[in-house]
C-alpha cells in the first residue's frame, strides 16, 4: 500500500489482508508513526514487527500509542494466552480461540485492536489465521448485502463453548449461560463509511429468523469469509510483535497442544466506536 513514511517500511503479505511493518523500537516507542501504523492496520487488518526483542513494558508503551490500553484486574495491561490452566485461569474460555471469532463480541464495546507477543512457541501447532471481514463484506453479491443489510445476530458464551465442548453437562451449559448474551447487527457500519460482517464463534442465532435458516446463514457467510483469498497465516517466530484490527477481521489459533508451553503476551486497546 502506499504509506508516506520514511521511518516505516510496510511489507504486504497477500493482497487483501496482512503486512510487515519494518521499522525500530525507538520509532515505535517514540509514537511518531502511531497514526501511520492506525491507518495501515485499518487497511490491512493485520500487521506485524519481527525481531525487535521487546519487553513487556515496552509492548504496552507501544500500545499506549496507539490507543487506550485496557487493563484486566490485577494486570498492567499484560494478559497471557495460554491453553494452561495453571498459566490462565480462563484457560477453558480460551480453548474458544481455536475457533473463529472476534474478541469482545459479549462486551458493550469490541476491542480496537489486540496486540499480541510471542513469548513461548509450541513445538507444533499454534500458527494463527485472520481473514478480513471488510473485504468479506464487500465482495458479497449484491442480493446477499441485502438480504443481511438489517439483520441481529445474539452472540453468547455458551455457544462458542459448544465448539469446545461438543457434550456440555447440564452444569456446563447452566454455568456459561451466566454470562450475559449480547445483540450485534451481522453488517457493523463504521464511522468511516466502511462496513465489516460481524461473524465468529459466539454467533449463536439470528433474531426472528427460524432455527435452521439461521445455521445455515451463520455458516455460509463464515465459509465465505474465510476463504483463502481473504485469510492470511501467521507463522510465529519468537518475540513477534503483532496487531490485529479487531472491527474488521476475525482470528483463531490453529490446534496446539494444552501442555505445549505456548504463551502469548496480550494487550487490548479499548473500542472506540459503538456498534451500528
Ligand atoms: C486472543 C486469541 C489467538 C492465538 O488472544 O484473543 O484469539 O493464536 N489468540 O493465541
Ligand atoms: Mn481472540
Amino acid at each position: 500500500m502506499d504509506v508516506t513514511s520514511t521511518q516505516l517500511d510496510v511489507v504486504d503479505l497477500t493482497p487483501r489482508i496482512g503486512s510487515e511493518i519494518r521499522t525500530d523500537v525507538d520509532t515505535l516507542l517514540g509514537g511518531r508513526e502511531a497514526a501511520t501504523i492506525r491507518a495501515v492496520l485499518e487497511q490491512r487488518g493485520v500487521v506485524f514487527f519481527r525481531g525487535l526483542d521487546i519487553s513487556d513494558q515496552q509492548q504496552v508503551a507501544i500500545a499506549k500509542t496507539l490507543g487506550s490500553v485496557v487493563a484486566n484486574e490485577g494486570d498492567d495491561g499484560i494478559y497471557k494466552i495460554s491453553l494452561d490452566k495453571n498459566v490462565n485461569q480462563r484457560a477453558q474460555y480460551l480453548k474458544g480461540s481455536l475457533f473463529w471469532h472476534f474478541d469482545g463480541s459479549l462486551q458493550p464495546y469490541p476491542n480496537l485492536a489486540t496486540l499480541l507477543r510471542a513469548v513461548k512457541l509450541s513445538d507444533t501447532g499454534g500458527d494463527t489465521e485472520f481473514c478480513n471481514t471488510y473485504a468479506t463484506y464487500d465482495d458479497l453479491p449484491q442480493p446477499d448485502k441485502e438480504a443481511i443489510a438489517d439483520i441481529q445476530v445474539v452472540h453468547s458464551a455458551e455457544r462458542s463453548q459448544y465448539y469446545v465442548t461438543p457434550e456440555m453437562s447440564y452444569e456446563q451449559v447452566a454455568f456459561w449461560q451466566k454470562s450475559p448474551t449480547k445483540v450485534c447487527p451481522l453488517v457493523w457500519t463504521h464511522q468511516s463509511g466502511r462496513k465489516s460482517l460481524l461473524l465468529g464463534a459466539t454467533a449463536d442465532y439470528v433474531v426472528g429468523m427460524p432455527v435452521e435458516e439461521s445455521r445455515a446463514l451463520l455458516a455460509r457467510l463464515r465459509d465465505w469469509a474465510t476463504q483463502p483469498q481473504y485469510v492470511y497465516r501467521h507463522r510465529w517466530q519468537l518475540g513477534d510483535l503483532l496487531i490485529w484490527d479487531n472491527t474488521g477481521t476475525m482470528h483463531r489459533a490453529l490446534p496446539y497442544a494444552e501442555d505445549s508451553g505456548r504463551l502469548m503476551h496480550r494487550t487490548i486497546l479499548a473500542g472506540e466506536e459503538p456498534l451500528l
